[in-house]
């Protein structure tokens, strides 16, 4: 028996998980936590909401509520997802609670007491405008180092991460205005001070991924930088010294503690409140699952804090996996790119994307999800192959002898059968050991495979008839290739393999079984078998979400001051056949009334219905954001023509929500709009910024 601390990043709380997520982290944890629990492991797997900084303060206030409602809502969601996909933790909490942040403060005293803090004056990006500090995702701007778009903390293009000197061209993230420097003071973790001890830990871990290792010792080599752990917030961690009382510590502080918080938790909960010892203090591997940005908070700061602090147990591996795109682009929270759990669980058996992203996992390289390939293994392998061996199996024992028959006359044949099953069976194992998982699941599929070719090869339709004692020693036979073929299956399609269980007549659940006592096969009596997939039609093929909305163009024909705020307008428009329709929208610092009458603009007429300061807005207008300036777009067509992008049939909604809304992300492109490359249009022409002038000619 060993023990197994799996450790899986902690999603941020400020909006839907996305396929890339349960990609990257949240599968091949579980398909290694459920192996190992099979295989008599002690395993003790956490996560939870990572719920504090400036991600979530940002989302809240877009959309003008608090961070709590923020977190609150997305906590909630997150778990049901991870209860859909049958992702198993033993404990998956967030880290606004009162227990992390206790378990926090005391970690940040003893690296405080052990040296490892001190407090340092700097100078820090301040925007006068809004007059605050800008810490991290407040403040976007140019990497220094790529090139490529810094937001705040770390570089979305190379991954550094990036103090203020780092950034070019800064902007403030609300204003759009380029923020002053103005002195503040932080405490600072002596990071520096590691770069030995780091370097000599790392020396035994040849066994790590290539590109998690090479771009962890890379990272040292340039030279460890002390690393500032607090921030002028107010929506995060307290700092445990007094004079600190207006900053809040860092979120990536915060949340890598969690590992041992939430740890701390479960044993809590558990009512063995010592218990999380034996995995951080006594014998235990320690592993991470996380996607490639996350590599060095896991292989750098989390160990060197670890260090500092004294008596914990250090990652033993962090299979980091690269990215999962979608159509060449990376799936991302905070751009709106993706396909969203919620949204897929509606329409699929959360198993075939488990297999899917199994099979087309990023462990080497970024892969891409595809509707079509998604299509095409489902239906040729996993329906084709997997299902329909079992399904013919089952059904075959279940017609001819209603129970799993005895093995009554032996061949060589059979023997030989079961051990190359044995063997692809053993590498299943190994893989998901060696966290290859894409090759675990190719050789769950070689079992299926050999299975379909043992039978065809033995005609039982044919010996049913001819030698019954020899038909039942086949059929016993393929049963006991589905009862390893269940097994196998387990960590990567946990509901699946159970079904598969049930039929195969037990009681108990797979999940419970032992991953290597279990060759034999009972003769238990069976019900009438179920497929256990079925075909997916084209149809069935998720929608662009761009589908959902009832974009049209509207005429401006009434525009009044907003009785109760200032920046806020009222407009009527008229949307031809639809109506009107009565906008509440915050142009007024940009637009005045008189240039605004006339005009025929783009809105979305399906959006949830909201008052804003007291009055119902029963649509919304489109605009653009142009350095913080709200610029229209305008339309040619006839007022309530539709407004599409082509390639996409409209399909929309009743309703949708402005969270659904936001998540659909269009970019200007010169003079107009574009969707995935396609440009945004009504009938008669492209639709249109509203510039005054450019490149001399008019829009208007
Ligand atoms: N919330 C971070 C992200 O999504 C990951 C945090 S992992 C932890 O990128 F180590 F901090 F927990
Ligand atoms: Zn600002």
């Amino acid at each position: 028996m060993e023990r197994i601390f799996i450790g899986v990043a902690w999603p941020y709380a400020n909006g839907s998980l996305h396929l890339g997520t349960l990609a990257g982290c949240l599968l091949p944890g579980d398909i290694f936590g459920r192996y190992h629990r099979m295989k008599g492991n002690k395993v003790l797997m956490v996560s939870g909401s990572d719920e504090h900084g400036t991600p979530i303060t940002i989302t809240a206030e877009k959309e003008g509520v608090t961070p709590k409602e923020i977190v609150d809502r997305y906590h909630e969601e997150h778990k049901r997802n991870l209860e859909e996909f049958g992702i198993k933790f033993e404990n998956f909490t967030r880290t606004s609670n009162y227990f992390h942040k206790e378990v926090v403060k005391k970690f940040f005293l003893k690296l405080y007491d052990n040296g490892y803090i001190y407090p340092k004056k700097i100078q820090a990006f301040y925007c006068e405008h809004c007059q605050r500090f800008l810490p991290d995702r407040y403040v976007e701007g140019v990497c220094k180092y790529c090139h490529g778009k810094a937001r705040g903390d770390q570089c979305e293009e190379c991954g550094r991460t990036l103090d203020i000197n780092d950034i070019l061209e800064p902007k403030c993230k609300i204003c759009g205005s380029a923020p002053v420097l103005k002195e503040t003071e932080h405490l600072f973790f002596k990071l520096s001070a590691f770069e030995e001890k780091l370097l000599e830990w790392l020396k035994d871990k040849d066994y790590w991924r290539d590109n998690v290792l090479n771009f962890t010792l890379n990272f040292i080599k340039s030279g460890l930088k002390d690393r500032a752990i607090t921030r002028d917030l107010q929506w995060g961690v307290e700092v445990p010294l007094p004079g600190y009382e207006n900053k809040r510590i860092y979120v990536w502080f915060d949340a890598v503690i969690g590992y041992l918080s939430a740890s701390m938790e479960w044993a809590e909960k558990i009512g063995k409140a010592d218990e999380w010892k034996k995995w951080w203090m006594e014998d235990a591997k320690h592993y991470y699952f996380l996607a490639k940005d996350n590599i060095p908070f896991h292989t750098i700061i989390w160990p060197a804090m670890l260090m500092g602090h004294g008596g914990l147990n250090l990652p033993y591996d962090v299979p980091a996996n690269e990215y999962l795109t979608m159509s060449g682009e990376q799936f991302s929270k905070s751009r709106g790119v993706g396909i969203w759990l919620p949204d897929i669980v509606k329409k699929f058996d959360p198993d075939t994307i488990r297999y899917y992203l199994s099979i087309n996992m990023p462990e080497k390289r970024d892969t891409d999800w595809n509707w079509a390939d998604y299509q095409a293994k489902i239906n040729n392998e996993l329906v084709a192959v997997y299902g329909n061996f079992i399904h013919r199996v089952l059904t075959f024992i279940h017609k001819n002898f209603g129970e799993i028959p005895p093995y009554v006359k032996g061949d060589e044949k059979d023997e030989e059968v079961i051990k190359e099953v044995m063997e692809n069976f053993e590498e299943v194992g190994k893989s998901i050991e060696k966290c290859h998982f894409k090759e675990g699941i190719k050789r769950v599929m070689r079992i299926a495979q050999i299975g379909n070719q043992y039978m065809n090869a033995s005609e039982p339709w044919r010996l049913i008839k001819e030698d019954v004692d020899r038909c039942k020693s086949v059929m016993h036979t393929c049963a006991r290739i589905v009862k390893i073929l269940a097994i196998a299956s387990a960590p990567y399609m946990p509901r699946a393999a159970d079904k598969i269980w049930k039929m195969l007549g037990y009681k108990n659940s797979i999940h419970n079984c032992k991953w290597d006592e279990e060759i034999e096969i009972d003769e238990n009596k069976i019900e009438k078998p179920s497929p256990l997939f079925s075909k997916i039609e084209m149809e069935n093929i998720m929608e662009d979400p761009f589908s959902k909305l009832d974009l049209r163009v509207a005429r401006i024909i009434d525009v009044k001051d907003h009785p109760n705020a200032d920046k806020l307008y009222v407009i009527d428009v008229d949307v031809g056949e639809i109506g009107k329709r009565k906008l509440v929208a915050g142009i007024k610092p940009w637009y005045k009334k008189d240039e605004l009458l006339g005009k025929k603009i783009v809105v979305i007429i399906n959006l949830k219905k909201a008052k804003i300061r007291g009055i119902e807005s029963e649509g919304m207008l489109l605009a653009v954001d142009e350095n913080g300036k709200a610029v229209l777009l305008i339309a040619s067509a006839k007022e309530g023509s539709r407004v599409y992008v082509e390639g996409i049939q409209p399909n929309p909604e009743k309703e949708i929500s402005y969270e659904e809304f936001r998540k659909i992300k269009m970019l200007s492109k010169g003079n107009a709009i574009e969707y995935k490359g396609k440009l945004l249009r009504d009938d008669s022409d492209i639709i249109k910024i509203d510039r005054p002038v450019k490149d001399g000619y008019s829009v208007r």
